[in-house]
């Protein structure tokens, strides 16, 4: 399996293009089950992660055209049509669904549209238990019958139809109201979503279904008004861009006291990350391609983190702003709201000389003046490109395992990184053992 090897110490400095967001791809791309026409999406980035819900829509039936590379020459920006003409199979395999939870956002559409669906049930994950019970229970509030049968949701519209309802989420959840959202859109009647989730890839999907012809009302709100129309029709859409990739190269500039700036980016996505690394002293600038985030200015110090919904700070971001506050002056406190068990990156970060202890739900994070390079092992997403910003800032050479969970998110993450002067390679391994 390959590694990634890096040798830290070196200020970035340069620019580093952001591509199109994963987790906005992942519920756009299943939103082409909702019609017969052409879905064409444009900015989607190149991941494996995107591979992989390619891999599960083709096998529902879903036609799929790659329109080559961005004209800037780059890997990213790609345009993929997906037309799903004919829906030939209801079923998402567990093969598939293992590899990635967002495969559950089948379910919204395939119901809608086919008035039955069998998926397998995504089970725990790394970073919880992350369970879907949210979902299942308001599509039954929607008309649908659902059992759970040999680790597969089974569920079915009796009438065909799904109706609409009033949905209340007793806790916020990004993939429940997508899959609620793009299930109403073809519903009979009105349904109201309360308590909705607000982030941006939320959003995204709403303004790609109304170019579909869905009639929604309040996005960007937690009350989001759905009325159900009898068909959508194709459209051409382009992704918003990653706001969680562009939050991870703020830290690379901020952990290397660096200079980087970020083209596409949209500095309005990220204003709870700039809000904590400004007052960490971090500063920030608009350019006119995207904006600047400079660190080799003033001292980085110590800042109090809580994860929350959107608009507040992601819990995506917070192994990223874990490994900063390592080198910060003073202490932090970091407290993750949104998933049990997400500090699995506390003991590698530890094993480069990161002070931190984990009370609960918090961790106590007392910077080091220097943190030093180990050989390190991903365990998730996010944690991985932690240990890849530590790795970048420590003295000495990091080696970070299981690269596979980087891959699922992060385009090109090396190249990038060392366009801007970072010591940083992939290094090729045939060794199953690894
Ligand atoms: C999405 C993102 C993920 C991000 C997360 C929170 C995608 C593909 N993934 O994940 O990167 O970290 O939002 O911003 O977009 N919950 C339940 N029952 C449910 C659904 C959720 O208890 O039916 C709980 C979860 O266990 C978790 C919390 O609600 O504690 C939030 O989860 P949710 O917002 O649904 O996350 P995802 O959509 O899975």
């Amino acid at each position: 399996m390959d590694k990634i090897r890096i040798v830290g110490g070196t200020p970035l400095k340069g620019v580093i293009p952001i591509g199109g967001a994963k987790n906005a791809a992942l519920t756009l791309m299943p939103a082409c089950l909702l019609t017969g026409e052409t879905l064409s999406l444009s900015n989607l980035p190149h991941l494996v992660d995107i591979t992989t819900m390619a891999n599960l829509l083709a096998q529902h039936g879903v036609g799929m055209v790659l329109n080559g590379q961005a004209p800037n020459g780059g890997h990213s920006g790609r345009v993929l049509e997906l037309t799903a003409a004919e829906i030939t199979n209801t079923t998402a395999p567990y093969d598939l669904v293992r590899k990635m939870r967002a495969s559950v956002l089948v379910l919204g559409p395939l119901l809608a549209r086919c008035g039955q669906a069998r998926v397998s049930l995504p089970g725990g994950c790394a970073i919880g238990t992350r369970p879907v019970d949210l979902h299942l229970k308001a599509l039954e509030q929607m008309g649908a019958r659902i059992d759970v049968d040999g680790g597969y949701i089974v569920a079915d519209v009796p009438g065909g139809r799904l109706k609409g309802a009033t949905v209340v989420f007793p806790q916020v959840t990004v993939g429940g109201t997508e899959n609620i959202l793009m299930a109403a859109t073809l519903a009979e009647g009105e349904t109201v979503i309360t308590n909705a989730a607000r982030e941006p890839e939320v959003s995204d999907l709403a303004y790609c279904l109304q170019a579909m012809g869905a009639k929604i009302e309040g996005i960007g709100t937690p009350t989001l008004r759905v009325t159900g129309v009898e068909r959508l029709h194709g459209c051409d859409y382009a992704v918003l861009p990653d706001r969680i990739e562009t939050g991870t190269y703020m830290v690379a500039a901020a952990i290397t006291r660096g200079d980087i700036e970020l083209i596409g980016a949209r500095r309005d996505l990220m204003q709870s990350v700039e809000k904590v690394m400004a007052e960490a002293g971090v500063e920030f600038e608009d350019t006119e391609r995207g904006f600047r985030v400079r660190a080799d200015r003033k001292p980085i110090r110590g800042v109090d983190i809580m994860t929350e919904p959107y608009p507040g700070f992601p819990t995506d971001m917070q192994a990223q702003l874990m490994a900063l506050m390592a080198t910060a002056e003073g202490a932090s406190m970091i407290t993750e709201t949104i998933f049990e068990n997400r500090f699995m990156h506390v003991p590698e970060l530890s094993r480069m000389g990161a002070r931190i202890n984990v009370h609960g739900s918090s961790a106590i994070v007392r910077g080091v003046p220097r943190l030093s390079g180990a050989p390190v092992m991903a365990t998730d997403l996010r944690a991985s490109v932690s240990l890849v910003l530590a790795g970048l800032a420590a003295h000495g050479e990091t080696l970070v395992n299981r690269v596979y969970h980087l891959d699922r998110g992060y385009e090109r993450v090396e190249e990038k990184l060392a366009a801007c002067g970072a010591v940083i390679e992939r290094v090729k391994s045939n060794d199953p053992a690894e």
